[in-house]
């Protein structure tokens, strides 16, 4: 389990069994890049979305966890007061759902360096499903409940910033990603709270739509935390792989 310092937003993961010290190799399927490439970039971006069924399901050999669906033992966001939403909102059980849709549009990195960017859309809607325990007031209403929730995101186009460091291990080198960076962008949130008020049906169904009918507040609240489970999430996948197959076997020299 990881829990990463964060101000308001906290994330837990339920991390993978250790896996095999490394090195390891990459899967088979997952093709690599050569950095003397002419066209390295257009290469990584090619490599990726082909790895991308490898990476959903999860790797076994390198102890990465499934991406999807990705599942996140808790999430939460501390009351900022104050703010137009002011919520202690704690889901648990989460169970994103769509990522592996994903479309990478463009990679950007330069050969031999240890910094990547990801630029990439959802085909599909992601969806996270989970129980949640809210109190607090959103838009001067108050809202409290606890029970089941959904909330979908149409058009999901992202952008991964990775910031890594070579790490040296018996002679070997490896990527260590320092700082994951995962951020959003949607045109629609859909978001349903089940059982708010106790399970009262009309005051539920009511905050439910003014929930939606403002859905642009509610994401910027929410944001912090979604991105940061992201983060935290393909950071750890991605170290356990990094940090298994040395960086040579991933980008290749030549
Ligand atoms: C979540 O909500 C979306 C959109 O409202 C819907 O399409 C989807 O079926 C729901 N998923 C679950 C598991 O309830």
């Amino acid at each position: 389990m990881v829990s990463p310092p964060s101000s308001a937003v906290s994330v837990v993961l339920l991390m993978a069994a250790a896996a095999a010290a490394a090195p390891a190799q990459l899967p088979a399927e997952m093709k690599t890049c050569k950095q003397t490439d002419p066209k390295y970039v257009q290469c990584l971006k090619i490599a990726l979305q082909d790895s991308l069924p490898t990476l959903v399901k999860g790797v076994r050999s390198l102890g990465t966890q499934p991406i999807d669906p990705l599942k996140i033992v808790a999430l939460s966001i501390a009351e900022e007061k104050n703010k137009p939403v002011a919520v202690n909102l704690d889901f648990s059980d989460v169970t994103i759902s769509g990522v592996g849709s994903s479309v990478i549009d463009a990679v950007e990195m330069t050969p031999g360096s240890y910094d990547i960017k990801i630029i990439a859309h959802a085909a599909s809607p992601v969806t996270m499903n989970g129980n949640y325990k809210l109190e607090g007031k959103v838009l001067a209403l108050p809202i409290q409940g606890m029970g089941d929730c959904n909330i979908t995101i149409s058009n999901t186009a992202v952008e991964l910033l990775l910031k890594g460091a070579p790490l040296e291990q018996d002679g070997t080198t490896y990527f260590d990603v320092k700082d994951f960076k995962f951020s959003f962008t949607t045109d629609r949130v859909y978001l349903t709270f089940n059982n708010l008020f106790n399970g009262d049906k009309a005051l539920g169904d009511n905050m439910n739509k003014f929930l939606n009918d403002n859905w642009e507040e509610i994401l910027k609240e929410l944001r912090p935390t979604i991105e940061e489970a992201f983060s935290v999430a393909f950071k750890d996948i991605s170290n356990n792989l990094f940090h298994k197959v040395p960086y040579n076997d991933i980008f290749p020299p030549k």
